[in-house]
Formats: structure tokens, sequence, C-alpha cells
């Protein structure tokens, strides 16, 4: 049966990651006669300078119709503006994780062996570190009311923070039938100490662990939560965790890492619908210059066919390719800090790779 990929490149380096990731997609389609189709849309700043808008409604209607979606990145200084009602890039992003209902996101950091020493924590804080990122996408400030107003006392802005039950349920049993297929921990991080969301929130996640006592569940506090993944990585399996919070500390795992531009990223609902983008930005500073690093936007490809398309041996193929590359020392700028390895360009390290998944096949 033909699959249905919707390819939205973005901004910034968004365009020069998704070419090198597209060579791959059309060389395991062919290999393995997937019956992979694919068309390009325009999303972000791109948009707003040809059509005055950050995403057109046929092309979230194309989205819709697809089987997942392939994201670069969106955004740069030159659509930035603090000018209510203005279009900005990153609207679109939430448009389409709203639109298509993705309310689970999934940011797994693991530490590749050859770049241990590209993060800033020790080696031994690191060995062995896996950790699985579980945001809620759709809900929470990201969509709550906010607005500008003023009263006597001036000029003020709010936003709001508001989780329904379900909302958090949902989440809560992705979180805890995931831990089940890795090391069995969940801990939901939240601000319940203060926030009534958060008070729901732990409510709601006690109530669905009771439908997975295999699974250990604590709870953390996100200020904790934030000082513990430095202090002691190794204690998270899979952290559950609000929109808000899950975007702070999604960061934060990423750079334990210490290679952001190596991590990819999910976006799902209950059927198989995904959206699959790299957890970095659109780097404006070093778009066109060769020197992004692809491998985030490949690895996204990789899980695009895992969860969506259930191309699970070609998934493998490619982190298998990836992982090879890096050892034989091969590295883009932002990975290059041992003048023993070997500096190559965006497209270098495309060509390195596909190499790779030509040779294991
Ligand atoms: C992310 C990004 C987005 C977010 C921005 C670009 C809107 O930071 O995917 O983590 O805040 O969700
Ligand atoms: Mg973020």
């Amino acid at each position: 049966m033909e699959k249905n990929i919707m390819i939205l490149p973005g901004d910034g380096i968004g365009p020069e990651i998704i070419n090198e990731t597209v060579k791959i997609l059309d060389y395991i389609s062919f290999k393995y006669n997937l019956n992979i189709i694919y068309e390009y849309g325009d999303i972000g700043g791109i948009a707003i300078d040809k059509y005055g808008t950050p995403l057109k409604d046929d092309t979230l209607e194309k989205c819709k119709n697809s089987d997942a979606v392939l994201l670069g990145a969106v955004g740069g200084p030159k659509w930035d503006t603090t000018e209510p009602g203005k279009p900005r890039p990153e609207d679109a992003l939430l448009k389409v994780r709203k639109e298509l209902g993705l309310f689970a996101n999934l940011r797994p950091v693991k530490i590749y062996k050859p770049l241990i020493s590209t993060s800033t924590l020790k080696e031994e804080v690191l060995e062995g570190v896996d950790i699985l990122v579980l945001r809620e996408l759709t809900g929470g400030i990201y969509f709550g009311d906010r607005n500008r107003s003023s009263d006597e006392k001036g000029e003020y802005a709010f936003d709001t923070e508001k989780y329904y039950r379900f909302e958090i349920e949902r989440i809560a049993k992705l979180g805890f039938k995931t831990a089940r297929l890795r090391n069995k921990k969940v801990t939901s991080v939240d601000k319940a100490n203060i926030l009534e969301s958060s008070r729901l929130w732990r409510e709601a996640v006690n109530e669905i662990h009771k439908e997975f006592e295999d699974i250990e569940l604590n709870h953390m506090y996100v200020d904790n939560a934030s000082m513990q993944l430095i202090r002691n990585p190794k204690q998270f399996d899979v952290i559950l965790t609000s929109n808000m919070f899950g975007d702070i500390l999604s960061d934060e795992t990423a750079m334990i890492s210490g290679s952001i531009g190596l991590l990819p990223s999910a976006s799902l609902r209950e059927d198989s619908l995904g959206m699959y983008e790299p957890i970095h930005g659109s780097a404006p500073d070093i778009a066109g210059q060769g020197k992004a690093n692809p491998v985030a936007q490949i690895l996204s490809l990789a899980m695009l066919l895992r969860y969506s398309l259930n191309f699970i041996s070609q998934a493998d193929i490619i982190e298998k390719a990836v992982n090879n590359v890096l050892e034989k020392g091969y590295r883009t700028a932002d990975i290059f800090y041992d003048k023993k390895n070997k500096l190559v360009s965006t497209s270098e390290m495309g060509n390195l790779v596909l190499n790779e998944i030509k040779s294991l096949n």
C-alpha cells in the first residue's frame, strides 16, 4: 500500500538537513520497495514571506491526510516580533500539533559512546544514560488563554496553564506503556507544591498508575528535576511532564548528551499519524554554510519509519548507520572537538550515512 509523507523543510538549516534526509529516504524506499510518496510544503517564516501566513490551510490539510509529517525547523530573527497579532513561524508548529491532535512528544536522549567527551558532564555521570522525555504537547500554557490589558496599576499580560483530566490521563497511560518497553520507571514532573494544575496532574497520574503496578512511579518537582538531571541523570527512565516543563527539561536533557544536533523527536496521537522533527531549532546563524548536522533529521526519519509506517528493520538500519559513521570519527562542526576526528560538511555527513546504509544491506 502507498504511504504518503508530507515534508516541511521550514527555515534556517531546515532545508539543508531535509535534503540529506531525503537522499536516504529515496534510497531506502527504492531498495526495499516501500512505495513511499512524498510532497513538500512551506511552513514557518518562509510561508510568512510567500503567503503572509506561517501555515496555509491546504498545507495543513495535506498534513492531515498524510501518513506522517517530516519537519525541519522553523523560525529566525527575521520573523521575531513581540507585536501582538503579527504572524510568527512558531504559530505554525503549534497549529500542526493541535490540529493533528499530536498530544505526545517523545524526545529520547541517549549517550553515544564515541561522543561522550562532548558533554559538559563527567563521563562517569553519563555512562549508560538512556532517558525518554515524554512531553504533553497539545495542552497547558501553550494553548491556554493569554492576553494583554491594563488596569489602574498599568499594563499587564497573562498566560494560563489549564489541563483537563483526560489530557493528563492519556499521556500518563502512554508514559507507563512506554516505560514497560524500557526500564519500567516513570518520573512524573510537576510543580504540585504551587500549581493547582499540577495537583490535578499528580492525582490523575496516580490514578492511571493503578493499571500499571509493574511500573515504578515517582513524582518530582520541576526545580528539583532540573537539578537531578545534572546531578545524576542515570536515575531517570521515562520523564512524564507537561508541555511547558517538557519544553524546558528536554533542552536540558539534550545538552546532557552533549549534542543537540543528534536528537530526533516524534509527536504522536493514538493512531499512527505522527510528526517527526529534530529537537534543535533552525540555527539561522549557520544556515546555508554546510555546517549543520543532519543527523537529528536523519534519525527523525528513522523514528517516522518506525512509529508511523511500521518499517522497523529500515529504521534499525538508519540508526546503525549513524552510529557506525560516528564511531569512524566523522563529525560535523557542532560536535568536532577532538582534532583526531574528521570534520565534515552537512552533505558529506549525509553521504557518509547513505553509503553506510548501502554497505549494511
Ligand atoms: C520545541 C520548540 C518549540 C516549542 C518552539 C519552536 C515553538 O522549542 O519544539 O521544543 O516551544 O515547543
Ligand atoms: Mg523547545
